[in-house]
């Protein structure tokens, strides 16, 4: 019972509003409903209206799913319950003794899964810094299975050369896999650059409200996407109706808010830079970061993450996030408000010494999600803290 419109030729940021949405019949509702049924009747042996049980597949997540399939540009999509969901369950896809490289740099909750838990299935990560590509390259043992991909890493925002690393992964027949929450298929698509799976935390941008926890994984090839939706379905890691309804009416304004969100990341990336409080700021849209070049590539624009490096170590950086009003101190991001918060005591608080020490994350480092107000307030808010601190 349901309207389609067929979405492909249109531009990203109708399919964001239309792509998956269906109008019921029944009611002539606009915006699709949510079914929170856990089962639907058969009409008889064999014959269903397409559903049967919601873990499997759910009219709602359905939307959801076809929506951010087109965003992505992918061949399928499962809708899970968390990003580390949607993360471990890309993962269960690799076999047991898999051997995967990945950046030195990566979200903390990624760095737990990859050193704590995957032993536990006899996998084993190599960390490199993959800007470096012959370190990518004599990372690749007979058993690597696969490729992760974080860029804009987080919290450092380093970028990795997705069509480079493709190419390598391509020659030994590897996996790619790439976290593409920072930036979202507004501003980078990574299936268009020759990774085969890409992953989200939809709590952060794709909702962008601050009020759902959610994930996806987008495949490129229809064979994937079947494999990636029969794992969360085995693995149980599928979302609720409820978590998917909300992440589609969030994706409706991704292009309005992923603007407004850049166009704050600059300005503040700009305001820090002057500072002589500050040791230095990582934005990729700044000329002088060293990825500045490839930002400028393979994404088409910079988004709202910056971090930057207090003066004076954690004590200054705690100092100066205290006396801050506008911005929340808290994890997650990509949220229509600001929020501020210390990575390593925080979001980065699963790694090691040594991998903070690694990943180049100081005691003084601080990570900025610039949301959706006037720039001009969130820089005066910083003005009077770094004014109260001094
Ligand atoms: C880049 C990135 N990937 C994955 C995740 C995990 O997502 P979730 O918290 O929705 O499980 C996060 C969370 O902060 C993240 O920043």
């Amino acid at each position: 019972m349901k309207k389609e419109l067929n979405t492909s030729n249109l531009e990203f940021s109708t399919r964001c509003v239309h792509s998956g949405v269906y109008k019921d019949e029944l009611y002539n509702s606009v915006v699709t409903p949510i079914y929170p049924s856990s089962t639907f009747y058969f009409e008889g042996p064999g014959q269903t209206s397409g559903y049967d049980y919601t873990r499997t597949r759910n009219p709602t997540r359905v939307a959801l799913e076809e929506n951010l399939t087109s965003l992505e540009g992918g061949a399928g999509c499962t809708a899970t319950s968390t990003g580390m969901s949607a993360i471990s369950s890309a993962l269960h896809l690799l076999p047991e003794n898999a051997h995967i490289i990945a950046g030195n740099e990566i979200y903390g909750g990624t760095f737990r899964l990859f050193n704590d838990i995957m032993p536990n299935r006899a996998m084993s990560v190599s960390q490199v810094d993959m800007r470096n590509l012959d370190a990518v390259r004599s990372a690749i043992r007979p058993e690597t299975k696969a490729i992760w991909i974080e860029t804009p890493s987080n919290p450092l925002l380093n970028l990795t050369d997705i069509k480079a690393v493709c190419g390598l992964a391509r020659e030994h027949d590897l996996l790619t896999i790439a976290d593409n929450t920072f930036l979202t298929p507004y501003l980078q698509r990574p299936l268009e650059l020759g990774v085969d799976l890409v992953v989200h935390s939809t709590t952060k941008y794709l909702n962008g409200h601050s009020d759902v926890v959610g994930g996806a994984v987008i495949a490129a090839t229809p064979e994937l996407a079947e494999q990636v939706a029969a794992m969360c379905n085995a693995l149980g890691t599928t979302c609720s109706p409820y978590d998917a309804w909300l992440v589609l009416r969030g994706v409706k304004t991704l292009s309005l808010r992923m603007r407004a969100h850049e166009e704050n990341g600059m300005a503040l990336a700009q305001f820090l830079d002057q500072r002589e409080e500050v040791e230095r700021v990582y934005y990729p849209g700044l000329q002088k970061h060293p990825d500045h070049a490839l930002a400028c590539r393979q994404q088409s624009g910079f988004g709202g993450m910056l971090s930057f490096d207090m003066k004076g170590g954690e004590d200054r950086a705690q100092a100066f996030i205290a006396q801050l009003h506008l911005y929340s101190f808290a994890e997650s991001l990509g949220g229509v408000e600001s929020l501020i918060e210390h990575p390593a005591s925080m979001s980065h608080a699963a790694m090691t010494p040594a991998g903070l020490v690694a990943a180049g994350i100081s005691p003084g480092t601080i990570r900025v999600s610039a949301g959706i107000e006037a720039s001009s307030d969130l820089i005066t808010d910083m003005e009077q803290a770094f004014a109260t601190i001094s």
